[in-house]
């Protein structure tokens, strides 16, 4: 199956390391996270679980809610758990799907099988409070996340969905935003009263609006 941004995030119920879970239930209202990783008992996994234990307080800062998958059971997730903790630092402090059957990863369609017939690849979807699919990411398996990436994109999703702002390449956090096209400059007037920088008519450059 292809998820596309805009779909409604395929609903599931899993077993996962913190009980079984509803998606959309365990979801709320709130923005959500799901990522694959492609086996358990694996170096680059290892990193990016750890990795993401230590962000939990960044990801709960977004009202975002992190769970991660992989197609091995519950009870290797719970002995891998103490490998993170002891060679990362922090155990997974999130839940994580075990779908030994795939049927979370083929749901998602996160098993690439020309790349591998068994293990999920590298996915990422970001979850919307509406339950629409807001991003996707799907990365091979020798090659980790960058979740300070995944962050910042939570950052630009948020904002641009409570103002008719767009983010430039490499933005972050407090830089300047650029007016969507949409807006006529009449319009921008009244939404952006302090003005903006117009480098074409078609980009303008504002402050970030206080979210
Ligand atoms: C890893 O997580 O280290 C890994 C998993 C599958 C293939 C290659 C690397």
């Amino acid at each position: 199956m292809t998820i596309r941004l805009g779909d409604t995030a395929p609903d599931f119920t899993a077993e996962t390391t913190e009980g079984e879970i509803r998606f959309h239930e365990w979801l709320g209202h709130g923005w959500g996270v799901l990522f694959s990783h492609p086996k358990d008992f694996t170096p680059v996994c290892t990193t990016e679980l750890g990795e993401v234990a230590k962000l939990k307080r960044e990801f709960a800062a977004r009202g975002t809610k992190v769970i991660g998958l992989s197609v091995d059971p519950l009870d290797a997730h719970a002995r891998w758990s103490k490998d993170i903790e002891e060679t990362q630092g922090t155990a997974p402090n999130f839940p994580m799907i075990a779908d030994p059957d795939k049927k979370v990863a083929d749901l998602y369609g996160m098993i690439h099988p020309n790349a591998n017939d068994t293990a999920t690849v590298r996915s990422v979807f970001v979850v919307g409070p509406d339950k629409k699919v807001k991003l996707t990411l799907t990365y091979p398996a020798s090659t980790g996340r960058n979740f300070d990436e995944i962050l910042r994109v939570i950052d630009s999703l948020q904002l641009t969905a409570k103002y008719q702002v767009a983010t430039p390449a490499n933005w972050k956090q407090g830089d300047d935003v650029i007016i969507v096209p949409a807006v006529t400059d009449e319009q921008a007037k009244e939404k952006f009263p302090g003005g903006w920088k117009a480098l074409k008519p078609y980009l303008r450059f504002v402050k970030q609006p206080k979210s």
